[in-house]
């Protein structure tokens, strides 16, 4: 759908972007019940009824879109250092999957591509979280967005990033596509930030959110979303508060009855 300032509906709040994204979506994939940030979190949502994931995207020292957290291959791989300095070959052989449990054995790190197809495939959305490696700021955020965009053909992902120089390449390379900007801490000058980089969303951790600065936000014409939730009062007092996604690792707790 097309979310650029001609089509904004408007709600009790005030006109705010058009939004065809469900409340509750499910971090790195499949939360705490799959390994993070591969197809195995996909069949997780399926399972539990979720119809959004966020993911992270970065990518390989020859430039291929995938999915991983960390700067380092450790945590989540049984490869070893920095994941930047890889061709896509070396990490496309990585088992990603038998640090979280033997029966993820051989689970691989997945491409944009793989992850696109899935979203497809399930009719599940996406908030694509630009990650680049150090140092490779502008460049993931042109390659994801265009990759994205490409991709992409019956639901609008949306992208987000820490990283304002990712996310402003993100705008330059594809326009179109909605942007969030993430804060840990959210900073006094946020509306100036959000204008610049033409954000439809801020997205934040869940404990910088409050009910005046959830309203305050919402009176700016932007959209939320909170990270990450893992108890229920906390999901559904966000939601209360109008808060549009709540991202979560607790697929199984966080329901959309609940909230
Ligand atoms: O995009 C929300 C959330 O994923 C940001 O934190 O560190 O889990 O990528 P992180
Ligand atoms: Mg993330």
């Amino acid at each position: 759908m097309n979310l650029d300032a001609r089509n904004r509906d408007r709600d009790a709040h005030g006109v705010m972007p058009a939004w065809p994204y469900p409340r509750l979506v499910a971090h790195r994939c499949g939360g705490k019940l799959a390994p993070e940030n591969t197809l195995a979190g996909f069949d997780a949502c399926v399972r539990h009824g979720y119809s959004m994931v966020e993911f992270d995207a970065k990518l390989s020292a020859d430039n291929r879109v995938y999915l991983l957290h960390d700067d380092d291959l450790d945590r989540t791989t049984n490869g070893h250092g920095p994941a930047k300095v890889q061709p896509w070959d070396a990490l496309a052989a990585l088992d990603a999957g038998s640090w979280f449990g033997a029966q993820f054995d051989g689970t691989r790190l997945p491409t944009l591509e793989q992850a696109a197809e899935r979203c497809e495939r399930d009719g599940i959305f996406a908030n694509i979280e630009i990650k680049p490696c150090p140092g490779r700021d502008v460049e993931t955020g042109e390659r994801v967005a265009r990759a994205a965009l490409k991709l992409w053909r019956s639901a609008t992902p949306l992208l987000s990033s820490f990283s304002f120089d990712a996310l402003a390449a993100a705008r330059d390379a594809a326009p179109s596509l909605p942007r969030g900007m993430l804060f840990e801490t959210i900073p006094a000058d946020w509306l100036a930030i959000v204008r610049e980089l033409d954000c439809v969303a801020l997205h934040a951790d869940h404990t910088e959110f409050t009910e005046p600065l959830v309203a305050q936000i919402r009176a700016a014409g932007l959209r939320t979303l909170a990270y990450t939730v893992n108890d229920p009062a906390r999901a559904r007092l966000l939601a209360q508060w109008g808060v549009d996604l709540i991202c979560t690792d607790r697929l199984d707790l966080l329901t959309a009855d609940l909230l």
